[in-house]
């Protein structure tokens, strides 16, 4: 098949690139290689060179859809502005890239009947959850509301039943939850979503959205201070810099690994399902940041003093597991990657690669000077 893959250059993108190649699909790549992600090198990896098509542009350019559409028959929308934390601040260019840009795709293919695109997947994220499913022993399943920053402050970090406030336990969240953001981010990965659902039925384009947990795994991107711990993590525990962990540590993530994603994503592509919908793919494995940190500086040999800070980010969550009934249905996914395998993938890869670390201060510079990073040290 044709396939277009948009922010093709970034982590997801190659990997997603090298596996449909190999499955015999012609690719096409758009990308506008982001200094934020890709530094100075805006270079596709080599072996991808010869590989694939690549399309050099924006995706708020609308004349850069006319070329990268044409002849496609799947079109993958990655790309996207992607720091939870920085789409608090920088609120226009997150909507421009990952609502405007989008836009324009459904512009053109609205206006340009018989342009051939059979299926559309778009990447979602479990940041369109918010805090996700809980249970309450009053209420039972429950999904509490973003956090106050009013507790948190008092370092009270665990989301409360929205019904009687009595403490409640995180659960696997399944699409069937309330979309409810806790930021501008996960605002925008919502919005994407729907509009891919709904322009899919209007234009008769089976579509998915794939609801990413946290992606992880070699080919990462270490210089985007904005996102990604395990590659924040590695950059300071190499370098033997602190490691300033937020909240109490306890809070706990999905990582799902790169394999992992890239076959739940083709599985979407090449599926012969002609519904529309959504699912979620990640582990189902809760793993919390503090063990990230301990297992990443353990690696490292302990160069690093790693420091419960009690300071949050306005925009993060408490918990995120996935649950995974509905990929396994429609998608036959299941995955295969434990953490700690893949995590020992992911070092070893980093440890070749050259650390970053001055954007990162500046990062949480940025949240502090804005009003977006508070809390105590406890
Ligand atoms: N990695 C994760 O943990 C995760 C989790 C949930 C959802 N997602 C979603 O998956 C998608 C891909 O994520 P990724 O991890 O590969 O991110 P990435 O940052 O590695 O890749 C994104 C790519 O998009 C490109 N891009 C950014 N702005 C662009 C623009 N205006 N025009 C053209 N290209 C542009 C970048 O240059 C980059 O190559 C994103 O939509 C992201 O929101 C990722």
């Amino acid at each position: 098949m044709n396939i277009l893959i948009t922010g093709g250059a970034g982590f997801i993108g190659t990997n997603l690139a090298r596996a449909l190649v190999h499955g015999g699909d012609s690719v096409t790549l758009l990308d506008n290689f982001s200094p934020q992600i890709h530094g100075s090198n805006d270079q596709l990896p080599e072996d991808l060179r010869s590989a694939v098509r690549l399309v050099r542009g924006d995706v708020r350019d609308e004349s850069i859809w006319t070329a990268a559409v044409r002849d496609q028959q799947v079109i993958v929308n990655l790309a996207a502005e992607t720091g939870t934390g920085q789409s608090m601040y920088e609120v226009a260019k997150y909507e421009q890239v990952n609502l405007a840009g989008t836009s324009l795709l459904y512009d053109r293919l609205a206006k340009q009947p018989g342009h051939g695109v059979e299926r559309i997947v778009v990447a979602s994220s479990r940041a369109i959850y918010g805090e996700g499913a809980y249970t309450c022993p009053n209420h039972g399943l429950v999904f509490p509301q973003p956090r106050s920053s009013a507790e948190k402050k008092a370092g009270s970090f665990d989301p409360v039943c929205p019904v009687c406030a009595a403490a409640c336990v995180s659960v696997p969240t399944p699409e069937t939850a309330p979309c409810q953001p806790s930021s501008f981010y996960g605002l925008t990965k919502q919005v994407q979503e729907q509009m891919t659902l709904l322009f899919g039925q209007v234009l008769g384009i089976p579509s998915v959205a794939l609801r990413y947990q946290n992606v992880y795994g070699p080919g990462q991107s270490l210089k985007n201070p904005y996102t990604g711990i395990l590659a924040i993590f590695s950059n300071l525990a190499r370098t033997g810099v602190d490691i300033n962990i937020f909240e109490d540590g306890e809070e706990s993530r999905d990582f799902v690994y790169i394999d992992d994603v890239v076959r739940a994503t083709v599985a979407s592509i090449h599926s012969a399902d002609t519904t529309s919908f959504a699912a979620n793919v990640g582990s189902n494995e809760r793993t919390t940041v503090m063990h990230v940190a301990q297992s990443v500086n353990r690696y490292f040999g302990e160069k690093s003093k790693i420091h419960i800070s009690g300071v949050f980010r306005e925009g993060d969550i408490r918990h995120g597991v996935a649950d995974l009934t509905r990929a396994k249905a429609k998608l036959n996914y299941d995955p295969s990657v434990r953490f700690q395998e893949g995590l020992k993938n992911f070092l070893a890869w980093a440890e070749e690669s050259e650390p970053e670390l001055d954007g990162y201060q500046r990062s949480l510079n940025e949240l502090e000077s804005r009003g977006l990073l508070h809390g105590r040290k406890i």
